[in-house]
């Protein structure tokens, strides 16, 4: 028996990886399959919610009966989120962006004539530090992607970004974090209260992370 405790509520979730493109044949990414992301939209969907998914290139089929708006690099990520913030009530970034992207794209493919190459990177804008800073009543939920300290760690991206919670997970465990169908996380509110769990599928951990958001309402 599913709650529809997401009736009347407008939420945007972002998912997967970026693409930060070199040259016209190779780019920097990561290696989030967009499963977690995927799955909250699905359990929105299911407990009533209406959904705008923005997602990075993914391998995986879009959930059904949402908004999906696909994008590859962060900058094209950020402008979707920043386009419908407005409109929506519920924020969840599951998205693994880039933090840096080449400063410049070559036109033409770069050819290997030196024995060293060196790519200069600028940092891409945070998505949502910026959600967060135009936060209003909005609620913002984050994810934390660490190898080490990851409450110290994932407790300094609550704060900084003005989230009201953050889902920490650990990406070195195995069964938890990038392709995997799994995840072990760990629910950081506001006042520091630190909820633990233990792996369960991606689709579980999705209905964990919004009966979480429910109390917040
Ligand atoms: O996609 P899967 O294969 O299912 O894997 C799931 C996952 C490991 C990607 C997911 O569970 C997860 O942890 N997502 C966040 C990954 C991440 O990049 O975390 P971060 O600690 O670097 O970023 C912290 C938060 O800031 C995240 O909410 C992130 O979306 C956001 N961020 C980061 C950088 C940036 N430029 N803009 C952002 O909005």
């Amino acid at each position: 028996d599913i709650k529809r405790d997401f009736e009347g509520k407008k939420v945007l979730v972002t998912a997967g990886p970026t693409r930060e493109p070199l040259d016209p044949v190779r780019y920097l990414t990561n290696h989030s399959s967009g499963k977690m992301g995927y799955e909250i939209a699905k359990a929105l969907v299911e407990r009533g919610a209406e959904v705008i998914l923005v997602s990075g290139p993914t391998y995986i089929e879009a959930p059904k009966n949402v908004t999906f708006i696909p994008v590859e690099m962060a900058m094209e990520m950020y402008n979707a989120v920043m386009m419908h913030l407005e409109e929506v009530d519920i924020v969840i970034g599951s998205a693994a962006v880039s933090d840096y992207r080449p400063k410049e794209i070559q036109k033409e493919k770069i050819k290997k004539d030196d024995q060293e190459l060196t790519i200069q990177l600028v940092k891409n804008p945070d998505i949502m530090y910026e959600v967060g800073k135009r936060k209003q009543n909005r609620i913002s939920v984050g994810f934390a992607a660490e190898t080490t300290n990851l409450i110290e760690y994932a407790t300094k991206k609550l704060k900084e970004k003005n989230m009201d919670l953050i889902v920490a997970n650990d990406v070195s465990q195995e069964g938890a974090g990038f392709g995997v169908d799994t995840n072990i996380i760990k629910i950081i509110d506001k006042n520091q209260n630190i909820k633990e769990y233990p792996l369960m599928s991606k689709s579980q951990a999705a209905h964990v992370i919004l009966d979480e958001i429910a109390k917040l309402f």
